[in-house]
């Protein structure tokens, strides 16, 4: 891989201040990189003798998953930390866990963290690119990015379409990235969900709010169901999953009233029959899966893409004909 300064700059930490060429460009790159993952055998030399850490100080299947298949269908060397097992629970810190794997010279670090800010935090601590896999109530660019990329295969483009997010909006790093990038590539994003799951203010993004899911359902040309976090249930956000899935929920029966059909997001992980009900989760409308197959694209682009790679030689990257 040539030394070129990326498209992205040093690190991904966010959705909120790339430009549309710059998301543009990782879903363009992510095109060419789909096919490696349907070939025989998945890997390519692309990110040959680069060392990548995958630290992720939260619960997660897909995101860490996908991230791991990226790295190694590119060839990069891996190590995985969860903070169970790491001397994080001895009580060292982000920044000095960190440090220290970078005197055993890594060239990226992929993080995931409860606390909001940790990812920028890392950022401007150490010189490795960081890349943010969800850091508390703030971002998740690349789950966004890999949303992005599904409903644009989908329906051809993004500017003009009605992406309505429904759910817990107020605790979604999810939700934020989403209205980011959705924004910034000309669509019009609603939001609906109960009051309490709503932060004070959501108007301010430049979304519209929707009370009832019914109308929300009639508005929308895509619907991003997010996952009712089980354990907000303790405060008291909503008086029971029933109830909320009653008013909220997403079901063939709500679906087939509307006037037109709605194309089905989720980021996972569901709760059936809460926020989703299964035969639509399931359903012809469905991309659920196709967001899980697109997010090993995605993160492959990124990782490319801040290792110096030229977006207009991904395709010829991917063969092993160029250097990055
Ligand atoms: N969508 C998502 O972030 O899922 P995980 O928590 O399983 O990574």
């Amino acid at each position: 891989m040539s030394p070129t300064a990326s498209p992205l700059g040093k690190d991904l930490i966010g959705l909120e201040h790339l430009t549309s060429e710059q998301i543009r460009t990782i879903l363009d790159t992510a095109e060419p990189f789909k096919e490696i993952s349907e070939r025989k055998i998945k890997k390519v030399p692309v990110l040959r003798g680069k060392t990548i850490v995958n630290l992720f100080m939260e619960p997660s299947t897909r995101t860490r998953i996908s991230f791991e298949f990226a790295e190694k269908r590119l060839s990069a060397d891996t190590v995985n930390i969860a903070a169970s097992g790491s001397s994080v629970q001895k009580g060292e810190t982000l920044v000095d866990t960190a440090r220290n794997l970078e005197a055993m010279r890594i060239d990226m670090v992929v993080i995931r963290h409860w606390a909001s800010g940790a990812a920028a935090f890392l950022a401007d601590r150490i010189p490795s690119n960081v890349i943010n896999a969800g850091d508390g109530a703030h971002e998740h660019p690349t789950q966004a990015l890999l949303d992005l990329l599904t409903i644009r295969d989908r329906l051809g483009a993004i500017e003009g379409l009605k992406v309505c997010i429904v759910g817990d909006i107020l605790h979604s790093r999810v939700a934020r990235s989403n209205i980011f990038g959705l924004l910034t590539l000309g669509a019009q994003v609603g939001v609906c969900g109960p009051r309490t799951l709503l932060p004070y203010g959501i108007e301010e993004m430049g979304v519209k709010v929707f009370r009832r899911v019914e109308d929300a359902i009639e508005w929308a040309d895509v619907l991003n169901v997010l996952r009712l976090q089980l354990e907000r249930m303790q405060g008291g956000y909503v008086p029971s999953l029933r109830e909320y899935n009653r008013v909220y929920g997403i079901s063939s029966r709500r679906l087939d009233a509307a006037s037109r059909e709605t194309l089905i997001l989720h980021p996972g992980p569901m709760n059936r029959g809460v926020e989703i009900d299964s035969d639509v989760a399931d359903g012809p409308h469905s991309v659920i899966l196709k967001q899980v197959t697109n997010g090993v694209a995605v993160r492959m682009a990124i990782l490319y893409l801040l290792a110096g790679g030229q977006p207009e030689k991904a395709e010829a990257a991917k063969q092993g004909g160029v250097d990055g």
